[in-house]
């Protein structure tokens, strides 16, 4: 974990890509890992197994290069791939997931973190294509699709939650054409840059698309413990973070955490859910900032199974014993849905 690299390349087609001169607050986003903060939800997953790959899938050959504006980014699968189409309870629109053979993360494993993200992003994800690592470490790309909005997210080794969160906030920022182009081509994002003295990390530095990703991360994070991870201050970044908490859905806890992806216009996913899932509504009032629980709880004697609606807001808060259990309890139901 301590040599986390976030290598993550973009595509940022139509949009000012000048480097900004901000201090970094730290050299990456390295030191937490939001899957501590963000369990999976308690309900099964229906997925089922694609009989032909869609095109954006089909098109990865074994020597894919991506749009040289993104850096020549190969894009390569010599093995087989498989496409899930993934239903979640939030939304009757599927997500759908590619993953080449020699991909690091398990096809399991993508549906877990997929269904992670907070339904509020999640709902604007387009196709996820995971593949083998290319550089040490997760990297990823999401790119736009030809009438806005995301077409897909390439994943790239192990990607984190903390990537995760990072590539549906470009998939956010694309969502919104509005005359400015992308959400962190606004005016408003130029003027927090202008006013602020730093940016989360060196990776923010990149451009001001890069630096609304990551301030994403970083919000999601003190959203859900009250207060920025620790080593991290507000003070020197706080119109950034202050930009982003005032537009939908960071400022509506109970959208960006619903349980409910149709919650408004522009996004892929907004088809409502046949059953809410009372369970997936976050408590985000905060409790002031909480250090990084422990990333392993396993075998705690303190865990305990969740057993009411209390009892899941209590552990969503205060550790991670129900994310330890409700990660089996995922992985068994997805199991038992793709072996039938
Ligand atoms: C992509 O490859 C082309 C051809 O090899 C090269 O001219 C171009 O500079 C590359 N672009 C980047 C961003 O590396
Ligand atoms: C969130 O911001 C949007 C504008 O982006 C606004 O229409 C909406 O009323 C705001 N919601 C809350 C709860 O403040
Ligand atoms: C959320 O947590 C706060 C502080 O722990 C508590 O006062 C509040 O009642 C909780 N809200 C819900 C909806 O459970």
């Amino acid at each position: 974990m301590l040599l986390l690299l976030l290598s993550l390349v973009e595509l940022a087609r139509c949009q000012a890509t000048t480097p900004l001169s901000l201090a970094p607050q730290q050299a990456d986003l390295g030191s937490f890992d939001l899957a501590n903060s963000l369990p999976p939800p308690a309900y099964s997953v229906h997925a089922t197994t694609l009989a032909q790959l869609p095109p954006e899938c089909a098109a990865v050959t074994p020597s894919t290069t991506l749009p040289s504006d993104i850096g020549n980014f190969s894009a390569s699968c010599s093995a087989e791939m498989t496409a899930l189409s993934v239903t979640l309870e939030d939304c009757d629109t599927p997500y759908i997931i590619c993953r080449c053979a020699d991909a690091e993360m398990a096809m399991d494993a993508l549906v877990d973190r997929l269904a992670r993200v907070p339904v509020g992003l999640r709902r604007y994800a387009g196709t996820v294509i995971a593949l083998a690592a290319t550089v040490p470490g997760p990297s990823a790309v999401t790119m736009s699709g030809a009438s806005g909005g995301a077409s897909a997210t390439f994943c790239f080794g192990d990607c984190t939650m903390n990537v995760w969160i990072h590539e549906m906030t470009h998939a956010l920022d694309m969502a919104d054409p509005g005359s400015a182009g992308w959400q962190s081509s606004a005016i408003g994002w130029s003027n927090a840059l202008a006013a602020d003295t730093c940016v989360p990390d060196t990776y923010s530095q990149t451009n001001a698309i890069e630096d609304f990703a990551q301030v994403s991360v970083l919000l999601i994070y003190k959203l859900l413990n009250g207060g920025l991870p620790p080593g991290f201050y507000e003070d020197c970044m706080k119109h950034q973070l202050a930009y982003l908490s005032a537009m939908t859905p960071y400022n509506d806890s109970s959208l960006l955490f619903g349980n409910d992806c149709s919650i408004g216009p522009l996004a892929t996913h907004s088809s409502p859910p046949d059953v809410l899932d009372p369970t997936r509504q976050f408590n985000s009032s905060g409790e002031g900032a909480a250090p990084d629980p422990p990333s392993k709880a396993l075998g705690s004697g303190a865990c305990r199974p969740a057993t009411s609606t209390t009892m899941v807001l209590f552990l969503q808060l205060g550790g991670n014993c129900l994310l330890v259990s409700n990660i089996n309890k995922l992985h068994l139901d997805i199991r038992s849905t793709l072996d039938k």
